[in-house]
């Protein structure tokens, strides 16, 4: 039996990347697939793929910065499968590689709203159907540069070792 038979799971920034590999992934174990991105053209290509294969996926326009195309969402999600079990919180952006005093405040503010704001928001709203189900599980994407400091990328590392500290957080909690 396939590792996700009869799964749903959520995948955000599924349209590209290491998000779309994912999605393709868990279609192979037999995941329903929900594609969260902004990027509509190719994430519509990768569910109709699953479906070709005979997998069973929608793509979903979420900018996971905004709460209520997230809360939007995950309804749409929990109205057409019943239900959600995994939450991949995957979609971010890489900002700008400037040195903090060459950072504008609208820089810092964008990256943290999709890198960490997201990740927030998707997990918050996911946590309302599996913990009705008493079950559940969230995949946070971090980096290596959540874990060590690097001479480039200062507010996407930052934003990394928020999203591994809020990790490690909701997995007590
Ligand atoms: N690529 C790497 O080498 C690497 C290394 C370490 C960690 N990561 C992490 O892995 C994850 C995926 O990386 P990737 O290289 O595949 O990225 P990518 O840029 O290829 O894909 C990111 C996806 O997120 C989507 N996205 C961007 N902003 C969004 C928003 N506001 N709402 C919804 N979707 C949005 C994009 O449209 C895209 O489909 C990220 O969390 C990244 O930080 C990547």
């Amino acid at each position: 039996m396939a590792r996700l038979e009869n799964k749903v799971s959520i995948i955000t920034g599924g349209s590209t990347g290491i998000g779309e590999a994912t999605s393709y992934r868990f279609a192979e174990e037999g995941s329903k697939i929900a594609i969260f991105d902004v990027s509509a053209e190719a994430g519509s290509k990768v569910a109709q793929a699953i479906i070709d294969k005979g997998g069973d996926a929608i793509f979903v326009r979420v900018d996971v910065s905004d709460e209520k195309a997230v809360e939007a969402g995950v309804t749409e999600v929990v109205d057409r499968w019943g239900k959600l079990d995994v939450l991949v919180n995957n979609a971010a952006i890489t900002g700008v590689n400037k040195f903090a005093h060459e950072v504008t405040s609208e820089e810092w503010d964008r990256i943290f709203a999709v890198n960490v704001r997201g990740v927030f928001l998707c997990t918050k709203h996911a946590l309302k159907p599996m913990m009705a189900a008493k079950r559940g599980s969230i995949v946070n994407f971090s980096s290596i540069y959540g874990l060590i400091g690097n001479d480039d990328l200062p507010p996407y590392q930052a934003t990394k070792g928020a999203v591994l500290s809020m990790t490690k957080t909701d997995a007590i909690c």
